[in-house]
């Protein structure tokens, strides 16, 4: 298996692959797909890799560029982020998460940002210390990576594509 970088044969199936992975999830509300088509026509897809398995695309993952009301340097949302079902749990999306993180840190990125549960990001490294905030979002969901710099205060606003469907 490789994490690359997408080509634009593969945006039918990475929305596809997206629909899927999030439907049977409770905060899943049919958009992520179309989600990521919508990042990409604003110019805001910064980064979107898929794991391709001979030939088949079993995960993907997007970057966009985020903003922190109180926080300096370049700053970039994850998400959204699937892996074909019946490979989840085998460190799939945690080798997309970190390919990822690794070339922002390489482009001087100030870290990274999304909205998830501890449970999956906490083991990739993300923090939610309290002090990003999302709306009226629970903080403990705001989670952080720094790359390079000092760690975060103040609310999250993501790319107009994410922001229009955040919680
Ligand atoms: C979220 C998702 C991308 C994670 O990909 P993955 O390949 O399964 O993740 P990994 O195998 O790298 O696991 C990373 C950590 O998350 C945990 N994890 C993964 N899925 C989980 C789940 N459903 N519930 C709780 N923990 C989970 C893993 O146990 C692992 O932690 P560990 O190292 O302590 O065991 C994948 O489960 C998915 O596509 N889900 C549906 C779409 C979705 O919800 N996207 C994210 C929205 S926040």
């Amino acid at each position: 298996m490789q994490i690359r970088p997408e080509t634009a044969s593969d945006t039918r199936t990475i929305r596809e692959l997206t629909e899927v992975a999030f439907a049977p999830m409770p905060y899943g509300d049919g958009t992520e797909g179309a989600c990521i088509d919508r990042l990409r026509i604003d110019g805001d897809l910064t980064l979107s890799l898929v794991a391709d398995e001979a030939g088949e695309i079993i995960g993907h993952v997007a970057f966009s560029p985020a903003q922190i009301s109180k926080a300096t340097g370049d700053w970039y949302g994850l998400g959204p982020i699937s892996v074909r079902a019946d490979r989840q749990k085998q460190g799939i999306g945690t080798m997309l998460a970190q390919a990822g993180l690794k070339q922002l840190k390489t482009r001087g990125a100030a870290g990274c940002v999304l909205i998830g549960r501890p449970a999956v990001y906490g083991p990739m490294g993300f923090v939610s210390d309290g002090n990003l905030t999302h709306g009226k979002l629970d903080t403990a969901l705001v989670q952080y990576i720094g790359l390079n710099g000092t760690p975060p205060k103040g609310e999250v606003t993501f790319a107009p594509a994410l922001q229009e469907t955040s919680p």
